[in-house]
């Protein structure tokens, strides 16, 4: 990889992700794509180009792609899965008509291609504890539709025209940076917003739902190491389980308040959130990740309660 473009810069994952991707590759070869409205600011706008880059423009990428010779492609333009449920045919223009342009240019430029699925991807019917890696995905929220079309579309490109698409389905993620917007496993990142600022946690999901999580530099490592890893060893490919810890409300809160005494939690329990996490996995399985190129997370539990209770803080008391 040379010359990257990030499309969905200023999102939850884009954000860090292409601050990243700068200081691993130079600051000049990576852009940061971007829609009018969440234009890139402060470091991510002094650290490198920028271009507007919709997702759904196939020909304004295609231009974005020639000027800056890109040769891969970090398509992180998505709508989460709540309000998706909201806006389900705008979350398939984004996710699949989206996709469909991205591969496009990918073919006819020769880039690799990166495209996030998640635990979404998976449904009711899909064995809940340590989820296999092939296995049935039978999602019924759009959310999980588009990201099982996503895996099966990127590897068709790549069966059919050798296009380089790789994937991981990441669980849910916790970070300091940039807020989630309408997920599910949004709660795990909010109630740490809430002990910090010495609020009592109003919890939308149900005492003993478990889902996967993984903290943020672990999510970036996770795309960055399979993008570089060698297609030799890649028997799987759109996409891959990863995951780092999996727990229900009550004991990522207990991990809280053992640092946070004071700390309150009242559940109020979403019924479209919580018929979502019930849907998700408890636990994957990540074997064909680690085998196949190497992946291992650094943060369970403890390490990221710990890490992002200080970096919060930092963030919103020392402003
Ligand atoms: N974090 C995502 C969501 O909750 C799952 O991939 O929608």
């Amino acid at each position: 990889m040379k010359k990257i473009l990030v499309i969905g810069s200023t999102g939850q994952i884009g954000s860090e992700l292409t601050a990243e991707l700068r200081a691993r590759y130079g600051g000049d070869n990576v852009v940061a794509g971007y829609i009018l409205g969440a234009e890139p600011k402060g470091e991510l706008a002094a650290g490198g180009p920028s271009a507007v880059a919709d997702v759904t423009n196939g020909e304004q990428l295609a231009a974005i792609v020639k000027e800056h010779n890109i040769d891969a492609i970090y398509n992180l333009a998505a709508l989460l899965s709540v309000v998706a449920e909201q806006k389900p045919r705008l979350a398939w223009k984004i996710g699949i008509d989206g996709l469909w342009n991205v591969l496009e240019v990918a073919r006819e430029n020769n880039c690799a291609v990166f495209t996030p699925s998640s635990i979404g991807s998976f449904g009711p019917n899909t064995p809940h504890e340590l989820t296999p890696q092939d296995t049935i995905q039978r999602p019924r929220t759009i959310y999980g539709v588009s990201k099982v079309t996503t895996e099966l579309l990127s590897d068709y490109y790549h069966t059919k025209y050798g296009v380089d698409t790789r994937s991981v389905r990441f669980p849910g993620l916790i970070s300091y940076v940039t807020p989630p917007g309408g997920g599910t496993t949004d709660y795990a990142v909010d109630i740490f917003y809430a002990a910090v600022r010495g609020e009592k946690f109003i919890c939308p999901i149900a005492e003993g739902t478990r889902m996967d999580m993984m903290y943020m530099p672990d999510a970036l490592r996770a795309a960055i190491e399979l993008m570089e890893a060698d297609p030799a060893k890649l028997i799987h490919r759109n996409g891959f389980n990863v995951t780092a810890m999996s727990f229900p409300p009550e004991k990522i809160y207990a991990e809280i308040k053992k640092r946070v005494p004071d700390f309150e939690i009242e559940y109020q329990v979403d019924p479209l959130k919580q018929a979502i996490a019930e849907s998700w996995p408890d636990s994957l399985d990540d074997t064909a990740a680690r085998e196949e190129w190497g992946w291992r997370p650094n943060f369970g539990i403890g390490a990221m309660t710990r890490d992002m209770l200080e970096k919060l803080s930092a963030k919103l008391l020392n402003k």
